[in-house]
């Protein structure tokens, strides 16, 4: 399985390089900002098609096309591009993350970035690597010397209270944030140290899939924003080296 995730993880990805900057057709989904390209769906498609020529049985959750239901116990969980906004405007801040549960707990992930060409991966009780080489969260434990990460969702409008009012508390404090555009690089760069933290709202499985056991395994802690346990099919994510993770939750529940 596992040469079937890289395959499918770098293909995809040179599609992403091959279309980057050309012409090609964006469509609005729900709303006017979430979009997809004509390359997310040729990304996804190719994706599928190498998944199912190799195991035509496991069940497939996807973005753009939704899900290929089957009894099966393993499901691949595809975001083709996390990052579409950043792809469509040529920022080369997106990737292509593929995760992988088994009875409903991750034992796979991969995420690359064919523009920067890093893919990291991890499997369950093993690691995570960064172009094979082992990568580990970052040691800093003082929250006020850390960077942080976060994004928004797209209708922030609907509920901007929660979203705010965070954002609101890791500033008040003068703690560094960025937004790159990506919740899976967020949790990638978290995994190998560039960031000591990060936090989202209303992410999706397959944003979160593949870069939730990077972290995992690179040694850091994932929970809810209360500190309550977390699942990628939940609404809430705080993905820290584990050693700035509770007073994350104190500062942004305070
Ligand atoms: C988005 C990105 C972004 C996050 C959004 C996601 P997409 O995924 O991960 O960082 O803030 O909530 O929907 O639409 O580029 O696949
Ligand atoms: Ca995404
Ligand atoms: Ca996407």
């Amino acid at each position: 399985m596992k040469n079937t995730l890289y395959l499918a993880t770098i293909e995809a990805g040179k599609i992403l390089k091959q279309s980057f900057k050309k012409e090609f057709k964006i469509e609005s989904k729900d709303i006017i900002s979430n979009l997809v390209t004509e390359v997310d769906r040729k990304s996804e498609a190719a994706i599928i098609e190498i998944i199912r020529k190799e195991y035509p049985e496991h069940y497939i959750l996807t973005e753009e096309s939704g899900a290929i239901i089957t009894d099966s116990e393993t499901k691949w969980i595809i975001d083709p591009i996390d990052g579409t906004i950043n792809y469509a405007h040529g920022i080369p801040i997106c990737c292509v993350s593929i995760g992988v549960e088994k009875s409903g707990e991750l034992i796979l992930g991969a995420v690359y970035n064919p523009f920067m060409d890093e893919l990291f991966f991890a499997e369950k009780n093993c690691g995570s690597f960064l172009n094979e080489k082992r990568i580990k969260v970052s040691n800093e434990n003082d929250i006020r010397k850390s960077l942080l990460v976060t994004g928004f969702p797209y209708n922030t409008s609907k509920s901007p209270q929660s979203e705010l009012r965070i954002f609101s508390k890791v500033l008040s404090v003068d703690i560094p944030v960025r937004r790159i555009g990506s919740a899976a690089l967020d949790l990638c760069w978290t995994a190998c140290g560039r960031f000591d933290g990060f936090w989202e709202f209303n992410l999706n499985p397959w944003d979160v899939a593949a870069g939730t056991l990077i972290v995992t395994e690179a040694g850091g802690n994932i929970t809810g924003l209360g500190g309550e346990l977390y699942s990628i099919y939940g609404k809430q994510i705080l993905a820290t080296n584990g050693l700035i993770h509770q007073d994350f939750i104190n500062l942004a529940n305070e």
